[in-house]
């Protein structure tokens, strides 16, 4: 089957799987994620085909957003196998997407990245800095009930996996110290840290405008 046709073939699948999401994994977030792995690939001169598809599917086995991981994971390796890919393509795809969540990085295991999963996963965290990372933590925030932004409350550090996701404490505000702050120094390809130079600045020009505007110091 030719490239155009998988890519065609996986976009339906994560259509399929996440068309209707409202949680900030739907579509919009998938294909901004395709379009910037494209771009780092090219910028790191490696094939964009499997970085690509792996973008579309990155999300579709999330833990958050299906009952099993492990019936998603199966029924997506024989979606793809019927799809032409060969078993080590879809072996590679396989462990892109399973390892490239923020949530993973907090585990005590150390992460081996491939070069495609250290594009997938730059591309997944470009979307979670500037301008469109700040809506999405306010989207994500109000969600889930978070409150704004609360000066008592301090960011929490070191957190495991299952901190991550208590929300109780949480606000708007602290998760960009908690992560988003964070994830340019963790990002592994010169395209992606050179993106998100301006990116980085613009979270703090917004967090001190913030701050500035909570202190009537404006
Ligand atoms: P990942 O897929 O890397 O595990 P998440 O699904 O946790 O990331 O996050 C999805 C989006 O919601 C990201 O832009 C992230 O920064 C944002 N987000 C995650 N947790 C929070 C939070 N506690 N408060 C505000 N935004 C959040
Ligand atoms: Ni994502």
């Amino acid at each position: 089957m030719e490239q155009e046709k998988q890519i065609v073939a996986v976009k339906n699948y994560t259509i399929s799987k996440l068309g209707a999401d409202k949680s900030g994994h739907g579509m919009d977030h998938i294909n901004r994620v395709v379009r910037m792995a494209r771009r780092l690939a090219i910028g790191e001169g490696v094939d964009p085909f499997l970085p690509v598809v792996a973008a579309y599917l990155h999300d579709t086995i999330d833990e958050k957003l299906v009952d099993s991981v492990d019936s998603a994971k199966a029924e997506l390796k024989n979606y793809l196998l019927g799809q032409d890919f060969s078993a080590e393509q879809v072996a590679t795809i396989m462990d892109v997407i399973a390892n490239i969540s923020f949530a993973c990085t907090l585990d005590d295991e150390p992460l081996h990245l491939s070069p495609i999963a250290k594009i997938v996963r730059d591309a997944d965290w470009l979307d979670a800095i500037g301008a469109i990372g700040i809506t999405r933590a306010v989207y994500y925030g109000g969600r889930h009930r978070e409150r704004i932004y609360d000066p008592a409350t301090k960011p929490r550090e070191n957190m495991s996996r299952k901190e991550y996701r208590n929300l109780a404490d949480e606000t708007i505000i602290n998760h960009f110290y908690e992560k988003l702050l964070k994830l340019k120094d963790m990002l592994q390809t010169k395209t992606a840290r050179e993106i998100a130079e301006h990116c980085q600045q613009m979270m703090y020009d917004f967090l001190n405008e913030f701050k500035a505007e909570w202190n009537a110091e404006r």
